[in-house]
């Protein structure tokens, strides 16, 4: 953006002293005319990898899926029936989000202690190209040791993106030239013991609430206290 900025300074022009109106008109009108582009592309341009997104009613976000842990077991949803299922995507390669996101998960399933097992906590890839199950599965572990990392085939990780509304996009990286990085949501979604949906955190959500948020759900999971 800045860049832009000052191309359409140098483009505006400054010496047309000499020039005749016409062309003084002209160049305002070029002058202007690429102003007016510059704030229609800054007004169009993605301000994050994160799309709006509505969660209204059951089962808009969420639903079955297949997917393959560190050892190549398969992981479905069906293995935490009856538990509460924290469901986050991300890639290994990524520089800031998901590592934020995976740390506020670690410490919110620090303060549950000996609860952490009784959520579900999972990091699905999207960038199945790169990350095996292997390597997912231990990044997600070197966070926690209750984050289960999943990968699977593209059309795996296709369907469970799908189920989740989750938006992931490949972009060149421009870093490391040659390279991609994948622009993803960053949202992590609770799921109840049936696998609905129940609410989203940003990635950036404070581990204390998240904490408390998932110790409710699994209270709520529970049967909970006769009320
Ligand atoms: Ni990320």
């Amino acid at each position: 953006m800045d860049k832009r900025d000052r191309m359409t300074k140098n483009t505006t022009p400054t010496k047309f002293a000499g020039a005749s109106r016409g062309t003084l008109l002209l160049a305002l009108l070029i002058g202007l005319a690429a102003g007016i582009m510059t704030a229609v592309l800054l007004a169009t341009l993605p301000s994050g990898p994160a799309p709006t997104m509505q969660t209204t009613g059951k089962a808009l976000v969420g639903g079955p899926f297949s997917l393959l842990d560190a050892s190549g077991k398969r992981v479905t949803e069906k293995d935490f029936a009856g538990r509460p299922l924290l469901v986050y995507f991300g890639f290994t390669n990524c520089p800031d989000v998901c590592p934020a996101g995976l740390q506020v998960i670690a410490a919110a399933l620090d303060r549950l202690g000996d609860k952490a097992g009784d959520v579900g906590v999972v990091f699905i890839t999207v960038d199945p190209e790169r990350d095996t199950p292997e390597l997912v599965g231990k990044y997600a572990a070197s966070f926690h040791k209750h984050i289960l990392g999943l990968s699977g085939s593209s059309d795996d990780i296709a369907a469970v993106t799908k189920a989740y509304r989750v938006y992931a996009k490949k972009v060149p990286d421009e870093e490391r030239p040659g390279d991609y990085s994948v622009d993803h949501s960053t949202f992590m979604y609770l799921m109840d013991g049936n696998g609905e949906y129940t609410r989203h955190f940003p990635h950036s959500v404070d581990a204390a609430e998240l904490a408390g948020a998932l110790t409710q759900a699994i209270e709520g999971s529970a049967g909970g206290p006769a009320s």
